[in-house]
């Protein structure tokens, strides 16, 4: 039966992580997978999240099962930090998810229940993996104008007239902040515009947020969500904690509907509990009760929120500190957006050519599409970066 099965395509973000392991170069760089590093390349665990899981070695005294659902006390401080003190949560029905893609293939799978008619409209472009998870769950899914690469800047009149265009009931996921993979987030006044959209063609939004606090901070990076929360009658919301607590392995995040009445939200949350009970049973709770013991005691939390602002103040240097850097080496405004851009990712308008060189010559591992993640640069490195590419550049033009 096996032999029927053929090689799958490699998945563009972690096919390069493996090639970079095998990379001999010195002075190798991955910049692919979106995870914070610090000078010396390494993804270091918060120092809160180690106090927690100390303490957690001390007191923990069973692993016996939680539920499908999740902890309800992890549950109720991610959508505190998610929503802010002033939503009614009680039209929420949420689960704890094995991560953001976790999250999103719980709702992927229920929202097939409920319409599976539906188009599920992604931006164009977005995170690599966000179609299939849509299209495994039977979904048909389609691309909505996001991001001109010419001049960086976002598509706004395209992605409007394509919800107007959409069907009612339609789905449309935007990601919550730090756009993957573009860094441009729309303006508030293009988020009300948006909202307003949904709102007369009765979409439903999905909000897929997996980098709160590494754009302009935890409170303004959730803006947008929160208004979304506040205007419309029903969404989604996939949360993953991998970046803004560091836990990547451990598989922490949230999945939510927003839903009319009370009583919806609590059918909306039993049926995210069967999805994941059918597929997985029961979500890990490693991760969980570390991000539930630092969000519930005051001086954790304030270690945390300073560490991860730090990340984020670092990044946005990064940025500034490569844009200068190509405007001394190319003599050209070309790359000034990156200072602008927020969150770990920004597209290089750099051919598959250069890419390739920049891999295979010099170490410097960027994704295919031009993606790079910002928090794998270093200062140190960050002149000889911009001579690689800067010569990459003029090689192309001459
Ligand atoms: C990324 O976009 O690099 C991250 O979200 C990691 C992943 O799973 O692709």
């Amino acid at each position: 039966m096996l032999e029927t099965l053929q090689q799958p395509k490699p998945d563009k973000i972690l096919s390069l992580s493996a090639e970079f392991a095998r990379c001999a170069i010195p002075g190798k760089l991955n910049l692919g997978i979106g995870v914070f590093r610090d000078n010396a390349g390494n993804t270091p665990i918060f120092a809160s999240i180690k106090d927690a899981e100390r303490e957690k070695l001390k007191t923990e005294k069973t692993k016996v099962y939680v539920s499908p659902e999740g902890d309800p006390v992890f549950l109720d401080h991610i959508l505190d930090l998610l929503l802010g003190s002033e939503i009614e949560k009680n039209r929420f029905g949420r689960v704890q998810s094995v991560g953001g893609a976790g999250a999103l293939t719980l709702i992927a799978r229920v929202l097939f229940d409920a319409n599976p008619n539906a188009t599920v409209y992604l931006p164009d472009p977005t995170w690599v993996n966000h179609v299939a998870l849509f299209e495994m769950a039977g979904f048909k899914a389609a691309f909505y104008p996001y991001y001109n690469h010419q001049n960086a800047s976002i598509r706004f009149e395209e992605l409007i007239a394509t919800v107007e265009n959409a069907k009612s009931n339609d789905i449309f996921l935007v990601h919550g902040c730090c756009h993957n993979p573009t860094g441009t987030d729309l303006k508030k006044e293009q988020w009300r515009q948006l909202v307003s959209v949904f709102l007369s063609k009765g979409i439903l939004p999905i909000v897929d947020i997996a980098y709160q606090g590494f754009g302009n901070g935890l409170e303004e990076d959730a803006w947008a969500t929160r208004y979304i929360a506040k205007m419309m009658p029903e969404a989604a919301f996939a949360y993953s904690c991998s970046k803004n607590f560091g836990i990547y392995r451990d598989r922490v995040g949230l999945a939510a509907f927003l839903s009319k009445t009370e009583k919806e939200a609590k059918i909306a949350q039993a049926q995210l509990g069967v999805s994941a009970r059918n597929l997985y049973s029961m979500p890990p709770n490693h991760g969980s009760a570390l991000v539930r013991s630092v969000l519930a005691d005051q001086g954790l939390k304030t270690a945390w929120a300073h560490e991860l602002n730090e990340m984020r103040v670092k990044v946005q240097s990064l940025r500034k500190n490569l844009a200068s850097a190509l405007r001394l080496h190319i003599d050209a405004p070309t790359f000034d957006f990156l200072e602008t851009q927020i969150g770990m990712f920004s597209l290089l308008p750099l051919s598959a050519v250069v890419i390739e060189v920049l891999r295979r010559e010099k170490g410097f591992f960027l994704v295919g599409d031009g993606r790079i993640n910002m928090a794998g640069l270093t200062h140190d490195v960050m002149d000889n970066f911009a001579k690689a590419i800067a010569q990459q550049v003029r090689n192309q033009t001459s």
